[in-house]
């Protein structure tokens, strides 16, 4: 009998733990979920917000982690406290954070007077929060319209990069836009960045009417820009859809990467077991690549925040498929 007992509880047991298996391998996500510390938000409108990021200071790692989240607008905005650039995106994964920037804008007569210089954001910073660099790998530089020399300085002053956009005689105002196939010089040019920019001050050159070689002598716009622009939309919104005739204000993402970076790197962070911002077990450390710093990222089976404490959970669906 109570052998009998003991068995039907076994098999309870067990029915109850390949149902709990399977309820929490049909619903990986559900694991994914805690994202933030206790009684902290962890979206804003529909971005999600993980720890070390935080609305206010109690819920973000330090000062160059907090974040605001603007609900006068619709959907709600979220503003890096700090240097108070607008994120749409923001990934623990790949240690991306998207932010969505303004183009630079200078309009022209038919001499090449200046017309308007929206004089926005001349100057485009992440000073204030030492945790965000612009991606050297996912950013280009743009210079959109012609004739335009486009270029960026640093915080000292000296140039960085920067490229020219031509037309041809027919194109520019009052033509019709041909396509070259992406920004390859023609209405638009991009150039690369280099790594640990975290500052730029950009500048458009124009030409005079006549002035230089007669090649450069083509279509004019009647606006120019420069804007730093993610690769992928330089390839895919843009090239759908040339637009160096516009003459609007306009914003394009821009891809940012964040690390922890009050130490050098992992080696030197494991030194200080309080301040180590790998918390959970079964996290792991990687060194940044754009700067002083470092990453955490779940062991392989696992998947989570390994920001947080316990944050790494076993990866059930893996487990029972495998
Ligand atoms: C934000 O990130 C998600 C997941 O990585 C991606 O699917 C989405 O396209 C991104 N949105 C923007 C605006 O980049
Ligand atoms: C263009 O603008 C410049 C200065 O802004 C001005 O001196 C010039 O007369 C203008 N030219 C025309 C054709 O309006
Ligand atoms: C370029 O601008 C001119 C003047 O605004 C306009 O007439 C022309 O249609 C535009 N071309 C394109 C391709 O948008
Ligand atoms: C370790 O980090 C904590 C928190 O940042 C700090 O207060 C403490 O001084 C550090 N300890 C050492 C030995 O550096
Ligand atoms: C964590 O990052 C390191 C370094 O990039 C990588 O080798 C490792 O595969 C990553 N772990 C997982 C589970 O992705």
């Amino acid at each position: 009998m109570t052998e009998m007992t003991t068995s039907a509880q076994h098999l309870q047991v067990l029915a109850l733990t390949v149902f709990l298996v399977c309820a929490a391998a049909v619903t990986p996500a559900a694991l994914a979920q805690q994202q933030q510390l206790p009684g902290c938000p962890d979206k804003c409108g529909d971005i999600s917000i993980p720890y070390p990021f935080g609305i206010g200071a109690r819920c973000a790692r330090g000062q160059y982690f907090e974040l605001e989240c603007n609900r006068a607008y619709s959907p709600p905005r979220l503003i890096v406290s700090t240097h108070r650039q607008h994120l749409v995106n923001l990934s623990l994964a790949d240690g991306e954070a998207i932010a969505l920037i303004n183009a630079k804008r200078q309009c022209y007569n038919s001499t090449e007077g200046l017309v308007t210089d929206a004089n926005v954001n001349k100057e485009v910073t992440l000073y204030g929060s030492n945790a965000y660099r612009f991606s050297a790998a996912r950013n280009r530089y743009v210079a959109l319209g012609c004739p335009n020399m486009g270029y960026f300085v640093d915080g000292t002053g000296f140039y960085v990069s920067g490229c020219t956009s031509f037309c041809r005689p027919s194109q520019g105002s009052g033509a019709s836009g041909a396509s070259t196939g992406g920004c390859t010089g023609e209405g638009c040019c991009q150039s690369r960045i280099p790594t640990n920019t975290d500052y730029y001050e950009q500048y458009i050159q124009t030409f005079k009417p006549g002035e230089g070689d007669p090649i450069l002598r083509g279509g004019t716009t009647a606006c120019r820009y420069v804007f730093m622009a993610e690769d992928k939309w330089i390839d895919t919104t843009y090239r759908d859809t040339p637009m160096f005739n516009r003459t609007d204000d306009f914003a394009v993402p821009v891809v940012l990467n964040w690390a922890i970076r009050n130490v050098a790197n992992c080696d030197i962070a494991k030194r200080n077991r309080t301040d180590y911002a790998c918390q959970s077990d079964n996290s792991g450390c990687v060194d940044s690549i754009d700067g002083p710093g470092y990453r955490c990222n779940c062991s392989q089976g696992y998947e989570g925040n390994p920001y947080l404490i316990g944050g790494c959970k076993a990866y059930l669906l893996e487990l029972v498929l495998s």
